[in-house]
């Protein structure tokens, strides 16, 4: 391995100029190549980064070397995309969610493990310092409120549970130290869409812990929050203040009367690009062994608990709500 790590990004839409820009403001970091097959769009990527530019994943990997390469394409490509980059010997950042099924996410863990190379999932709350503080407070949460909406239906080839609420299934499964004992979900399909574009899910753990997720694509105003109650604090979470994450946690002050005080503490927390810390963090696993923050273990629960979700609406009829687990 050169001085210089060669790091490739597969796929220049949306989250894929995000990567380019973080890798090629990274020392010792050479963006090398960009695949994508739309035209205007690699002639942006040339212009902006010099690098070489591909239309496919194939003619990229018959031409240069990359050490390492992120896969920001369409959900439903991610599986052959990495699993091709993987068999080549290239380390894989792969945005989230990893794949449609867990079968492929399965798979690509396998193989990721079979050639010993870093495969990592682009889930990048946990990056937030937000969310970070929130794994180090919270113990044993009884009830979690997790909202999601944006006007964006940019995605189409998954639904929103795999487009959004997989974060915060992710953040969730992070804070609850319980297995998942009942399931239910309802969701809408809009403008005759094959996916959901709304859904609003609950889960309930073997500890009782009740979290409650809402999700929608085709909301008017963008919100993302996250309220975590457990006996004696409260925390409130809003995300949609970026660069900055508004934190508040509200605890029960005693009083001698009988009115109900409470200590408010507001925290403002800049977030200071978590996706630079997600792509500094995947090459200090590849350079320097650093220990995974989330492990692929962790991925495959949160894409098993997504597509269980998924499972449970029926396309067909707009409103389905789903049976309690056995
Ligand atoms: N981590 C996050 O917060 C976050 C946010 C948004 C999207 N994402 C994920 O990133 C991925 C991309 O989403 P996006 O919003 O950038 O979508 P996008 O549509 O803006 O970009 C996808 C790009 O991939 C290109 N593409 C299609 N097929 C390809 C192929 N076979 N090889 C290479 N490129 C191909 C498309 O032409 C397009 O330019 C999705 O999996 C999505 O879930 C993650």
């Amino acid at each position: 391995m050169s001085d210089t790590f060669r790091v490739a990004v597969v796929g220049f839409g949306v989250m894929g100029r995000y990567h380019a820009n973080v890798y090629a403001a990274l020392p010792g970091v050479e963006l090398h190549a960009v695949v994508e097959p739309e035209a205007d769009r690699r002639r942006a990527a040339a212009e902006l980064y010099g690098c070489a530019t591909f239309a496919d994943l194939s003619s990229m990997l018959a031409t240069v070397r990359v050490d390492a390469a992120s896969v920001a394409s369409p959900t439903s490509t991610h599986h052959e995309l990495a699993s091709r980059l993987l068999e080549e010997g290239v380390h894989v950042l792969v945005e989230k969610p990893v794949a449609t099924l867990v079968s492929e996410a399965k798979a690509l863990a396998a193989q990721s493990r079979r050639l010993g190379l870093v495969m990592q999932v682009g889930h990048i709350t946990r990056f937030y310092k937000a969310v970070q503080r929130l794994r180090l407070e919270v113990r044993l949460p009884y009830l979690i409120e997790a909202r999601r909406l944006t006007p964006s239906a940019r995605i189409r080839d998954v639904g929103v549970i795999l487009d959004l609420m997989i974060h915060d299934i992710d953040i969730v499964l992070s804070l609850v130290d319980s297995p998942v004992a009942t399931v239910g979900v309802a969701g809408h399909t809009i403008n005759g869409s094959p996916f959901e574009d709304v859904a609003a899910a609950q889960i309930v753990f073997a500890n009782g812990c009740i979290a409650r997720f809402l999700a929608s694509r085709v909301a008017p105003d963008a919100e993302r929050s996250l309220v975590v109650a457990e006996a004696n604090r409260t925390f409130r979470l809003d995300f949609a203040r970026e660069p900055h994450t508004e934190m508040a946690i509200y605890q029960p002050r005693p009083s001698n009367d009988d009115n109900n005080h409470v200590h408010v503490d507001r925290h403002v927390i800049f977030e200071d690009n978590p996706l630079r810390k997600e792509l500094s963090h995947f090459l200090a696993r590849i350079r320097l062994s650093a220990t995974p923050i989330g492990t692929l273990e962790d991925d495959l629960r949160a894409l098993t608990l997504a597509s269980d979700l998924i499972q449970r609406l029926n396309p067909q009829v707009a409103t389905a709500l789903a049976a309690p687990a056995d």
